[in-house]
């Protein structure tokens, strides 16, 4: 499963790597807006799920797909969870931090997944209980002493009362740590933990196709994660991924500076 989904994210990826070019040259993308007028959608967004799910048809018929763009659901067999373009906004801005996200679940339990990112290539791969790998390369999260030494990567959701929340808990997290980043593509965040580009990675209501193949590299990687839902002290909608070394002294302060409220 791990070469289906390194298969038809590297197919979109291309096809998003060349509609970014013909955009920078000049050429308009249509835009439309969906749960507030932040939260966009371009055609190469939806291109691009369609890409997959003709690829998929093709390569794995009967299983089911669900996708950001166009919804569905799980099924009792083999559901993949993609995310056409993870970082729209970086995407529609030039910024070239955004990834296309591919990964097989098995109930609601991802088994093997890839994140590709359209420029430069870069294929972030793993598989449940085997290992997670970086064009090949195993991956293994960092090791920091201390949170106080930590690089975390957080995110922000479209919605503005969510987003209060998320910056009270950033406020409170930012003296308590080294720095935080905030690149734009929650799969891409998660991967930067299992390389250690990132010590931890920590936000609010990410939906399953944000969260489905970087996850699981995380994981398979060393990181310690908990998913929407896992750990309800963190609140009901948290995804923590974080190196070992730190993972429970960050679950503790994160719980301190509020992430349940
Ligand atoms: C978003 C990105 C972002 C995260 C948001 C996501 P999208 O996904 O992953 O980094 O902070 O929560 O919704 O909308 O670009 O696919």
């Amino acid at each position: 499963m791990k070469d289906t989904a390194v298969q038809v994210a590297r197919d979109a990826a291309e096809l998003v790597s060349k509609a970014r070019e013909a955009m920078l040259t000049g050429e308009p993308v249509r835009v439309d807006t969906k749960t507030t007028e932040t939260d966009v959608v371009t055609a190469v967004d939806q291109a691009s799920e369609q890409l997959i799910r003709r690829r998929l048809a093709d390569l794995r018929p009967g299983d089911e797909v669900l996708g950001e763009e166009q919804g569905g659901s799980a099924g009792s067999g083999v559901t993949w969870v993609v995310d056409p373009i993870d970082g729209t906004v970086n995407f529609l801005y030039g910024s070239p931090a955004f990834s296309v996200s591919v990964a097989a679940q098995i109930d609601g339990v991802s088994v093997a997944g890839a994140v590709v990112e359209p420029v430069g290539g870069r294929c972030w791969t793993a598989v449940r209980g085997a290992g997670a790998w970086l064009d090949g390369r195993p991956l293994r999260t960092s090791a920091p002493r201390r949170l106080d030494l930590a690089l975390v990567a957080t995110g922000f959701s479209y919605q503005a009362e969510r987003r209060a929340r998320q910056a009270r808990v950033i406020a409170s997290l930012l003296p308590k740590v080294r720095d935080i980043r905030r690149p734009g593509s929650a799969s891409l965040d998660l991967c930067a933990v299992a390389a250690g580009w990132v010590d931890a990675y920590a936000e609010h209501g990410l939906h399953r196709w944000d969260w489905a193949a970087g996850a699981l590299i995380a994981q398979e990687a060393g990181a310690v994660v908990s998913l929407p839902g896992e750990d309800t002290d963190l609140g009901h909608d948290a995804t923590v991924a974080a190196a070992p070394s730190i993972a429970e002294e960050l679950r503790a302060t994160l719980i301190a500076c509020g992430m349940k409220e």
